[in-house]
């Protein structure tokens, strides 16, 4: 049972902090998007329409029905007008293509006997989805591209399960792409981590199995009273048999290294493992980190040779205030820095929970935040909050709501954009 989300109901109490006005405010949602119709940009000198030009993969496809911004927690529409169905999700850019996995909500939330004491609802597993989009606002449904299966109750893919967060990563070795999530039981006691891989990004995804990672491994940091079997410590009994593994993202670095960091020992420590080249299992070094701190909804991004991390408390699917940190390596020691989220309900992350933190190539904001505004009692019409994430003067993330913004374009090429998912 997902025990430890119960003991820890508002536990943290991180308050909004009142970090200066980021730079880009001006430029981002105070002006109307590039495009037709677009007054801001009439009499723009001929550099920066060549530059325009250049950028027409973030120009109108079908102007007359796009507007070209983002509406945080409005029915998001796919091209073919139904609203997009990837909730927990994770966008891999690939050869000038972005890719937004996540997981398929559909049919009634109900809440299982198990999960009444913390609220546990669900619906039944239907399958991870895949979106496609080049300007990041008009996405077209792929379809499901890791499918649900049939016929036996105890799979990992059976409708009964629990199947979340979704992240894909490409492998420039094995030319692969390669899907990690979380796989559970429905009342979120297998806690293990799940594997599939296809040739294309918009798959159809080969599910490989699950697995509770690094079994038999110590992390790298252990001291020698974690090796200590107690009732308390998850770690050792863990030992054997492997370690738990729950909410989770991939981070693949600029030197091609991948790692997996999961919410584990109950949820109260998080891991970071490496993986191994070929991405598909734990090589068998990882470190825990934020210890007893209780972090979820994982997400890892670089900028400028630092690494980020944004997570979240553990509270179900009810919101809590994000979290952010920062580290010189995916090992650590992380720095943590507080709540990212300023303004109005930032206490509740804008009533949502993180989800990614996608690096976009050739416009700004540069880094875009994706969270899920969970709907607990009709999982299927949870929605999508995607915020510009900033930084202040200290070089602190900074996330502020916006009613309605626009991606603007910039000088940035796409080369600038490395780490994050192995795409380019
Ligand atoms: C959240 C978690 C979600 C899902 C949910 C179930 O804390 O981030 O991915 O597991 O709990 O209640």
């Amino acid at each position: 049972m997902k025990r430890s989300k119960l003991k820890l109901m508002g536990c943290s109490s991180w308050s909004a902090d009142g970090s200066p006005a980021p730079p880009l405010e001006e430029r981002v949602g105070e002006r109307r998007p590039f495009g037709r119709g677009n007054q801001a940009w009439r009499g723009a000198s001929l550099p920066w329409l060549l530059l325009l030009g250049l950028l027409s993969s973030f120009g109108p496809s079908t102007a007359a029905e796009s507007t070209r911004e983002f509406v945080p927690g409005e029915i998001w529409r796919d091209t073919d007008g139904n609203p997009i169905n990837a909730h927990g999700g994770g966008v891999l850019r690939h050869e000038g293509v972005y890719y937004w996995y996540g997981e398929s909500k559909t049919g009634r939330t109900y809440l299982p006997d198990a999960n009444k004491s913390w609220g546990g609802t669900r619906v039944d597993f239907s399958g991870v989805s895949c979106y496609t989009s080049t300007n990041l606002h008009d996405w077209k449904r792929e379809g499901i591209v890791l499918a649900p299966v049939a016929g036996d109750e105890s799979r990992d893919l059976a409708a009964s399960q629990v199947v979340e967060r979704p992240k894909v990563i490409f492998n420039r070795t094995t030319k692969q792409f390669v899907m990690w999530m979380h796989i559970d039981s429905a009342n979120y006691a297998a806690a293990r981590a799940g594997v599939a891989v296809s040739a294309a990004p918009a798959g159809p995804f080969k599910y490989l199995g699950s697995f509770r990672p690094n079994a038999g491994v110590w992390p790298e940091n252990a001291s020698a009273e974690d090796r200590v079997p107690a009732r308390t410590n998850h770690l050792a009994r863990d030992f054997e048999a492997g370690q738990m593994a729950r909410d989770s993202t991939l981070f693949v670095d600029d030197d091609g290294q991948a790692y997996h960091f999961y919410s584990s020992e109950e949820n109260p420590t998080m891991h970071v493992s490496l993986l191994t080249p070929d991405y598909l299992r734990p090589a068998g070094k990882y470190r825990r980190i934020f210890i007893g701190r209780s972090m979820e909804a994982p997400a890892v991004f670089k900028r400028q040779g630092k690494y980020y991390f944004i997570g979240s408390g553990c509270t179900a699917w009810a919101p809590n205030p994000a979290r952010c940190a920062v580290a010189d390596s995916p090992w650590g020691p992380w720095r943590e820095l507080g709540n990212p989220c300023v303004g109005e309900e930032a206490d509740t992350t804008f009533r949502s929970q993180g989800t990614f933190v996608l690096e976009v190539a050739e416009a700004e904001p540069a880094f875009i935040f994706i969270a899920d505004r969970w709907n607990q009692w009709d999982l299927a019409d949870s929605r999508y909050v995607w915020l510009p994430l900033e930084f202040s003067a200290e070089g602190k993330p900074v996330i502020r709501h916006r009613e309605r913004w626009s991606l603007m374009p910039t000088r940035r090429t796409a080369q600038a954009v490395g780490a994050g998912q192995g795409g380019r």
